[in-house]
């Protein structure tokens, strides 16, 4: 854990007066200086002065200097410099963090979900990969040591053509923050923010599979149907969702992750397909079957929103079996909130309490 993690809780303006600050510690000197002029003879005194100058007061120099120039902006720069490496230490428990990546027109979504999952009371083991700085800055203020950005950061590398490599290796980051996290030996669950957990998801991971996800297929199946990898659909791969994915720190799960990396960086972009790493997620699932341990968690749990938004049959007929409710199907930042208003799942508006972020805006 980071230094800075102890002194931030520290910085208030009553530290101004405390005997660390520069006028108080000009005082010690201009003590010790009279001290010397006084008593002209008494060189040991001198000596033992020096002593205590050179060394009590000169290593307080270094928390002195932090002290005096904490302001909004330092502790801005000190989370730039704040690495995934640090946070996940930070953030982790029971050697499992629950991660997300936004940027700051999502913020609003970022804390449905969060409250969602505080209701669940899994909220300590958040991190919240931040895109951009606006995000970086506004979660750790309120939420310190609760997000990381990994540079580099969103405006910069939208300055590329939408489409070109450079925009598609920005989408490339998701699996590759993934597989840094797994390769430092944590447990991850990945959510896309667009989602509200209802239950808790944990109990479903069941047996020590290197990756659980969800199918993004809405026609219904059996509640007894497989947890393997299903089929390839009419494009030729399956359609898993790249919003819900859970790793073990396994060598399954790096491979499956550096598969899905150059699937994405192989694949002949061009202005017409869109941004979108869940082909490329899926493709790395067909070329990696039989090397990595998947499972596919339970479709009345784990519902795609083409089914749970769209199927009011199905609804009704597994309610209460629900855990985590995926808000697409749709496009469109309105009427995604809209859907999570009509159905009861927007929270924002009326617990933002139960955030740790509190109230945003
Ligand atoms: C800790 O994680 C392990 C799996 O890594 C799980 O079996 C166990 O239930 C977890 N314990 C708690 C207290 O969450
Ligand atoms: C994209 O990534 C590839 C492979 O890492 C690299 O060779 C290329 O220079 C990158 N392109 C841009 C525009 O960032
Ligand atoms: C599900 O149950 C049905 C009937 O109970 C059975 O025929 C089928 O083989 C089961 N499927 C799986 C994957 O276990
Ligand atoms: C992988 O994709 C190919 C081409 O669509 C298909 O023939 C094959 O069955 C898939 N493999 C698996 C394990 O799904
Ligand atoms: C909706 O769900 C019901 C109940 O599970 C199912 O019988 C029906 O086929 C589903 N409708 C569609 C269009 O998938």
């Amino acid at each position: 854990m980071s230094a800075f993690l102890h002194q931030r809780p520290l910085y208030s303006p009553s530290l101004e007066s405390h005997d660390l600050s520069p006028r108080s510690r000009q005082n010690h000197q201009k003590t010790a200086a009279a001290a010397i002029l006084s008593r002209g003879p008494a060189l040991l005194l001198v000596l033992v002065s020096l002593l205590i100058i050179v060394g009590v007061v000169f290593p307080y120099g270094q928390s002195t200097n932090s002290v005096i120039s904490f302001g909004p902006r330092s502790s801005e720069s000190k989370w730039r410099s704040y690495t995934l490496s640090d946070a996940a230490a930070y953030v982790a428990k029971n050697n499992t963090l629950i991660v997300c990546a936004v940027s700051e027109a999502y913020l609003t979504f970022l804390n449905n979900w969060l409250i969602s999952i505080a209701r669940q009371k899994h909220h300590d083991k958040v991190l919240v990969i931040a895109e951009d700085y606006a995000t970086l800055y506004k979660v750790n203020e309120r939420w310190p040591g609760h997000a990381v950005l990994v540079p580099p950061a969103l405006e910069a590398a939208a300055a590329h053509k939408f489409g070109s490599q450079g925009f598609f290796n920005f989408t490339a980051r998701r699996p590759r923050h993934l597989l840094q996290i797994v390769e430092l030996g944590y447990n991850v669950m990945y959510n896309d923010v667009d989602m509200v957990w209802l239950a808790d998801p944990f109990p479903y991971l069941e047996g020590e599979h290197d990756v659980y996800f969800m199918d993004d297929m809405a026609y219904v199946k059996p509640l007894n149907h497989s947890h393997g990898l299903p089929p390839p659909g009419k494009k030729g791969r399956p359609y898993i969702c790249s919003c819900l994915i859970y790793l073990r720190p396994t060598s399954g799960a790096k491979l499956l992750m550096k598969k899905w990396i150059d699937e994405l960086q192989e694949q002949p972009w061009s202005r017409a397909k869109k941004a979108n790493d869940q082909p490329a997620f899926n493709w790395a699932l067909n070329k990696t079957a039989g090397q990595v341990d998947v499972y596919l968690l339970p479709q009345n749990a784990f519902p795609t929103g083409g089914l749970y938004f769209r199927n009011k049959t199905w609804a009704r007929e597994t309610k209460g079996m629900h855990v985590i409710i995926h808000n697409n199907y749709i496009i469109g930042f309105e009427k995604k909130t809209q859907r999570f208003r009509d159905y009861g799942l927007w929270l924002v508006d009326e617990h933002a309490s139960e955030s740790p972020l509190g109230r945003l805006e």
